[in-house]
C-alpha cells in the first residue's frame, strides 16, 4: 500500500492509528490527507473531470464550477437505510431505525473489507462551526470519494488548518465508501456507490458515523445531517443545548434594530428561500440578513438569551424553483465555484432546472445525460437536484455569520409543506405550547428524501434528524426553558395552504416578508393578535397587504380553521403520541396541550376565522 503518511501533519495519535486501522480494513492504494489548499482542490476536480465525474461548465457563464450526475439510484437521503445505533431500543425511539450496536459494527465491518482497493483513501479534517470557536466540533472523514472531499471544502472548514486547531484534542470519526471496490479488472464509472447495500448509521453513545454504499449529499457529507444533527442532537441533549434542522436570518428594520430569526421547515420547503428572502419594494429600508440556511446550533448565553451558530460553510440547497425572481441571493452565490449535481446542462455549456427561467430552453441534456427538449415527458433537473454553493458567496450574508458567539434568537419559526386547514400563521400561548405545536407539526414528503408523496408528522422538522428517542428530545426542548429567562417567541407558519383548484393561496418568497413583519413586530409587542383555537393570530388589519390585491375574504380563508377537521386531527395526534406513551416517555405538558387544543375546538365555530 502506497501513503503519504510521510507527510501527514498531525501528532494526534488517536486519528493516526484510527486511520490506520481504516485503512487496514478498507486497504486502499493510497492514503491522502486532506490539507485543504487550492492547489489540491484544483487536482481533485482535474481529476474527477477525468474521471467522467464532473463536467466543466463554461468558464465564462459559471468560472470555476462543475455540474455531476448520480446514478440515477442514488439521488437523496435514504431514511429507511438510517440508522441510530444505541445500546438500547428505546434509546434510539419508535421514529428511528433501530440496529444494536454490536451487530451493526460486525455487518459494517465485513461491508468495509475490501471496500476502497483501487481507490484512494481521502482523510478530510474538518470544523463545524467558525474554526476554533467554543462552539465548534471537529471531525475527520474517511471516504474513498474525490467528489466527497471537494463538497466538504465548501460545506466545512476543512484541512490542516483544522488539524492544526485540533492538535491532541478529540474528534468525532466518520467512516464513508461509496462501496465499490475496484478489484477483479472493473472499470470505474463516473458515480460508484451501491444501492442495494446502502447503510448510513450513527453510535450517538460513542460519537461515531459510518456510511456506506451511496455518495448523495446527506448520506456522504457526513458534517452535515449525520454529525451537525444526529450526533450533535445527543450532545445537545447532554452538554444543555439544541441542534436543530433549522435556518437562521437576521431581521432588519429601517431604523436598524436586528431581529434574529430560526426557522425549521422540513426538507424542501423553503428555509434556503426565507434565510436569503428579499422584502417587497415597499418595504421601504428593511433587510434580511442570512447566516444559514440548514442548521443551526444553539446554546444559552450568559445574557439569557438563546444564540445561534451555523455551523456549515457552504450552501448544499434544492436548484429546481430557485430563480433570480423566487431568489435572487442564492442564484448569485451559485454564480461561480459551486458544485451543481443533477441539473440539466446547456448548449452553452452553463446549468438549467425547472423554474430557473420561464421559458425553456429549446434544448438540454438532462440530469441522466439524455437529449431533453420542452416536448420530453421527464423533468429536465431531478427534483432533489443541488447546488453546493460557498456561504460567502450569498449578497446577504449576514457580517455577523462567522461571530464565534452567535446570534441571539428572538423567534423560532415552524413551518411544513401542509395544503390544507392550516393557516398562514399563528403564535404559540406559552413555551410549552410552542413545543407541542413544533412536535405535532404535519408536511408533506418532498423529493429530498427517497419514497416522497402523503403527509406525515415532521415534529421540528426533524424526524430524520434526531439521534435519540423523539420524545426525550421534546422533554429537552420543555427543560430549555429553565435555562434561557429569555426564551424566543414560537410561531406557525403554512406558506403552502391551496384552494380549492390547487393553486397556491399565498404568493410565498419575498412576500413571506409581510408575516416575518408581523412576527418580528410581536416579538417586540407592538403587533396585535386575536386568541384563536390554535393561538394567537393576526387580523386582516394587523398584515401589511399593500399591493396584494387580497380582500379580507381571501385573508381570512386563508386564516380559517375547520374545527371538526381540527379535531380529527386531535384523534390523529392521539394515534402519534401511543407508541410514546407505551414507552412512557410522553411529556405531561403534551397531554395537556391536546386536551386544551381538543376543547378549544369544542367551543368554537364549525369554521372559525380571525374576524
Ligand atoms: P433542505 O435543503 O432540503 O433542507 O430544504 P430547504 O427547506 O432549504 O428548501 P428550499 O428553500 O430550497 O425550498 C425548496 C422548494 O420550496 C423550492 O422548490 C422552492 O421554490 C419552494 N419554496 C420556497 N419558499 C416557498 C414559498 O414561500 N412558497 C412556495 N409555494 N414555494 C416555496
Ligand atoms: C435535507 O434533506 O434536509 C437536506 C439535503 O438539507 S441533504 O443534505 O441531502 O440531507
Ligand atoms: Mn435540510
Amino acid at each position: 500500500m502506497k501513503t503519504n503518511f510521510t507527510t501527514k501533519t498531525t501528532q494526534n495519535e488517536k486519528l493516526v492509528s484510527w486511520v490506520e486501522k481504516m485503512a487496514n480494513m478498507c486497504q486502499p492504494d493510497e492514503i491522502h490527507w486532506c490539507d485543504g489548499s487550492k492547489e489540491e482542490n484544483d487536482a481533485l476536480c482535474a481529476l474527477l473531470v477525468k474521471k467522467g465525474t464532473f463536467i466543466k461548465l463554461n468558464e465564462k457563464k459559471k468560472p470555476n464550477s462543475y455540474l455531476a450526475r448520480s446514478n440515477p439510484r442514488d439521488v437523496a437521503r435514504v431514511e429507511a437505510r438510517t440508522f441510530i445505533c444505541s445500546e438500547r431500543e428505546i434509546d434510539a425511539g419508535p421514529t428511528n431505525n433501530w440496529a444494536n450496536p454490536k451487530e451493526m459494527k460486525e455487518k459494517l465491518t465485513s461491508l468495509f473489507t475490501g471496500s476502497m482497493r483501487g481507490r484512494t483513501m481521502y482523510v478530510i479534517p474538518f470544523s463545524m462551526g467558525p474554526l476554533g470557536s467554543h462552539i465548534s466540533k471537529i471531525g475527520v472523514e474517511i471516504t474513498d470519494s474525490p467528489y466527497v472531499v471537494v463538497n466538504m471544502a465548501i460545506m466545512a472548514r476543512t484541512g490542516q488548518k483544522v488539524l492544526d486547531i485540533l492538535g491532541n484534542g478529540e474528534f468525532i470519526p466518520c467512516m464513508h465508501s461509496v462501496g465499490m471496490p475496484l478489484v477483479d479488472g472493473k472499470e470505474d464509472v463516473a458515480w460508484p456507490c451501491d444501492p442495494d447495500n446502502t447503510y448510513i448509521t450513527h453510535f450517538p453513545e460513542t460519537r461515531e458515523i459510518w456510511s456506506f454504499g451511496s455518495g448523495y449529499g446527506g448520506n456522504a457529507l457526513l458534517g452535515k445531517k449525520c454529525l451537525a444533527l444526529r450526533i450533535a442532537t445527543a450532545q445537545a441533549r447532554d452538554e444543555g443545548w439544541l441542534a436543530e434542522h433549522m435556518l437562521i436570518a437576521g431581521i432588519e428594520s429601517p431604523e436598524g434594530e436586528k431581529t434574529y430569526i430560526a426557522a425549521a421547515f422540513p426538507s424542501a420547503c423553503g428555509k434556503t428561500n426565507l434565510a436569503m428572502l428579499i422584502p417587497p419594494a415597499h418595504f421601504k429600508g428593511w433587510k434580511v440578513w442570512t447566516v444559514g440556511d440548514d442548521i443551526a446550533w444553539i446554546k444559552p448565553g450568559k445574557d439569557g438569551r438563546l444564540h445561534a451558530i451555523n455551523p456549515e460553510a457552504g450552501f448544499f440547497g434544492v436548484a429546481p424553483g430557485t430563480s433570480e425572481k423566487t431568489n435572487y441571493n442564492a442564484v448569485q452565490a451559485c454564480r461561480a465555484n459551486t458544485i451543481f449535481t443533477n441539473v440539466a446542462l446547456t448548449d452553452d455549456g452553463d446549468v438549467w432546472w425547472e423554474g430557473l427561467t420561464d421559458e425553456k430552453p429549446a434544448h438540454l441534456i438532462d440530469w441522466k445525460g439524455n437529449d431533453w427538449t420542452p416536448a420530453s415527458e421527464t423533468p429536465a433537473a431531478h427534483p432533489n437536484s443541488r447546488f453546493t454553493a460557498p456561504a460567502r458567496q450569498c449578497p446577504t450574508i449576514d457580517p455577523d455569520w462567522e461571530n464565534p458567539e452567535g446570534v441571539p434568537v428572538s423567534a423560532f419559526i415552524f413551518g411544513g409543506r401542509l395544503a390544507h386547514n392550516t393557516p398562514l400563521v399563528y403564535q404559540s400561548f406559552s413555551w410549552s405550547h410552542g413545543v407541542y405545536l413544533a412536535a405535532t407539526m404535519g408536511s408533506e414528503k418532498t423529493a429530498a428524501a427517497e419514497g416522497a408523496g402523503g403527509i406525515r408528522r415532521d415534529p421540528f422538522a426533524m424526524l430524520p434528524f434526531c439521534g435519540y428517542n423523539m420524545a426525550d428530545y421534546w422533554s429537552h426542548w420543555l427543560e430549555m426553558k429553565r435555562l434561557v429567562p429569555y426564551a424566543p417567541k414560537i410561531f406557525r407558519v403554512n406558506w403552502f395552504r391551496k384552494d380549492d383548484e390547487g393553486h397556491f393561496m399565498w404568493p410565498g418568497y419575498g412576500d413571506n416578508m409581510r408575516v416575518i413583519k408581523w412576527i418580528v413586530d410581536r416579538v417586540h409587542n407592538r403587533a396585535n393578535a386575536v386568541e384563536g383555537p390554535v393561538g394567537l393570530m393576526p387580523t386582516y388589519e394587523d398584515i401589511d397587504l399593500t399591493g396584494l390585491n387580497m380582500s379580507k375574504e381571501d385573508f381570512n380563508a386563508l386564516m380559517s380553521i375547520n374545527t371538526v377537521e381540527g379535531q380529527k386531527d386531535c384523534d390523529d395526534v392521539k394515534n402519534y403520541f401511543r407508541p410514546f406513551v407505551e414507552q412512557q416517555k410522553l411529556p405531561a405538558e403534551f397531554v395537556n396541550e391536546l386536551k386544551l387544543l381538543s376543547l378549544r375546538f369544542e367551543r368554537s365555530d364549525e369554521e372559525w376565522r380571525p374576524l
